[in-house]
Parts: structure tokens; sequence; C-alpha cells
């Protein structure tokens, strides 16, 4: 992210509330990471913390029982979820909330697995883990995707987006500490593959800005705006061995 002009969010939504998810993943990395949650429940109640869309909330419906509650913060997000349940008949076992991650308003110790990806860092993972460590029941999962560094110096241009959108940001090793600061024992983790930044996040967004650059062939800035998103699938295709996303599945003990 680089610019922050209210046009700026206004392209950047129009680009990213078309995509069928916000950030990198994919159904076979969340099959893996939920093969790592030994002992949950048959029927568990799940929370999908920044669920966007619900890409993934909808691969969760696919993959496991139980009911889920997908909760953004931002309502069109939640809108165009709320579509996809009531199209897919899944209304009566998902939830679709707006609501902020940081002051949730859930009630305590009622979830058996929260997942989350490419979301907790938005309230700083620490903070976040917190959070979740409250609405779990003991023994429950938290699953969770968070970008990390993998390569020391990476080109300038990768570090100055990373510190626009992630200032925070880590590596693999400082998660971990953070996950265990937090009271959660780690239960596996894995790097996302490249497919998943590609088949449901990259593709379909370059696709959509292609779309959107005819749609705004005769307006400069809306134009440029666009240049400046597909920077980021485009460093992704120069530089993706500096940073990766790293699935976490821990357990609150
Ligand atoms: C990178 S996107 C990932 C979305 C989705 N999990 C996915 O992987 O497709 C991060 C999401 O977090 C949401 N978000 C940011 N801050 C939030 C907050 N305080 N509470 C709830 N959602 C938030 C954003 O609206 C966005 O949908």
């Amino acid at each position: 992210m680089i610019e922050t002009t209210p046009r700026f969010w206004e392209i950047f939504f129009e680009v990213y509330e078309a995509l069928p998810r916000q950030g990198p993943g994919n159904r076979a990395s969340a099959a893996k990471a939920l093969s790592l949650c030994g002992g949950l429940p048959p029927m568990p109640v799940i929370l999908d913390l920044g669920c966007g869309v619900g890409g993934q909330t909808l691969h969760l419906s696919e993959l496991m029982s139980g009911t889920i509650v997908a909760m953004d913060n931002h309502a069109p997000f939640i809108e165009r979820l709320k579509a996809a349940l009531a199209e897919l008949g899944l209304a009566n076992r998902v939830q679709a909330l707006v609501g902020d991650m940081a002051q949730p308003s859930l009630p305590p110790e009622s979830f058996d697995l929260i997942w989350s990806e490419g979301a907790l860092y938005n309230i700083g993972l620490e903070k976040a883990l917190k959070v979740c460590r409250g609405l779990l029941r003991p023994g429950g999962f938290i699953v969770f995707t968070d970008a990390v560094w993998r390569k020391e110096n990476p080109p300038a241009e990768v570090k100055a987006g990373f510190d626009l959108d992630y200032p925070a940001m880590g590596w693999a090793a400082d998660v971990l500490a953070t996950v265990k600061r937090c009271g959660f024992e780690l239960q596996g983790r894995f790097t996302l593959p490249d497919e998943a930044w590609w088949t449901d996040f990259y593709t379909p967004m370059e696709r959509r800005i292609n779309e959107l650059q005819g749609k705004y062939a005769q307006d400069a800035e809306a134009s440029a705006t666009l240049d400046l998103i597909a920077r980021e699938p485009e460093l992704h295709r120069r530089y993706s061995d500096y940073y990766a996303y790293e699935f976490f599945v821990a357990r609150r003990p």
C-alpha cells in the first residue's frame, strides 16, 4: 500500500472487493493447517477473524462440520460474504458479522478454533493473540498466517512496501516467540506455497486491474493508482525469496 488519499482507497477497494480473497492462501493450505488441529470436537465452534469476502471461510465450511462466525471490519466484504452464504445455502451454519477484532464483542472462552489468514497483524500480533486467547476455550486452537522475512537485506522497494503496510513484520522466530509469550503451545507451522499467492489472489488481482485500466483509461489519477496497486504482484514475481506467508497452528493449553 503506497498512497492513503480517499481516491486511492476508493480504487483499492474497487480492486479488492472483486477478488475471491484479499490475501495469499488456498484450500490445500487450509486443509493442511486443519490437519494439525488434532482433537477438535466433532461440531466445533469456529471464528474466522479478518475474513475479507470469506475465501477461507467457505473452504472451512467445506472442510469441516460445526458453525462459523466470520468477522471483518470492512462492511462491503461482509455484504459479499452474506450474499455468497445465501446463494450456497450456508446461512444456517455461517454467520457473517461486521466487527473489530480488537474489540470483538463475542463471549469469552466460546470458540474451539480461531482462524485468521493475513489479518491479525492489523491490530498487532501480540494484541491479537491475547484477544484470541480470551475467546478460545481451554484446549482450543489458533490457526493464522502471517508475513515474515526469510532473507536478509531485501531490496529497498520490497522493504518500503512492507514498511508501509506492516512495519513490525519480523521473522518466523519472532512470531513463534510471540505465540509462546501469549500462552499458546505450537502444534506446527509451514510456508504457503507459491501457488497460494497466485491462483486465488494475484492472478485475479492482475485481471481486475487490467479490467479497471480499461474503465479508467481517461482518468489519469485512477490509472496511476491502479499502476501502484499492480506493483505488489510484480514485486512478488521478482523478490518472493525475501519474504513468505507462514501458517502457524497453536493451542491454548
Ligand atoms: C489481507 S486481508 C485478508 C482477508 C482474508 N482473511 C483472506 O485471506 O482473504 C486482511 C483483512 O483484515 C481485515 N481487517 C483489518 N483490520 C481489522 C480489524 N481491526 N477487525 C476486523 N477485520 C480487520 C481487512 O478488512 C481485511 O479483510
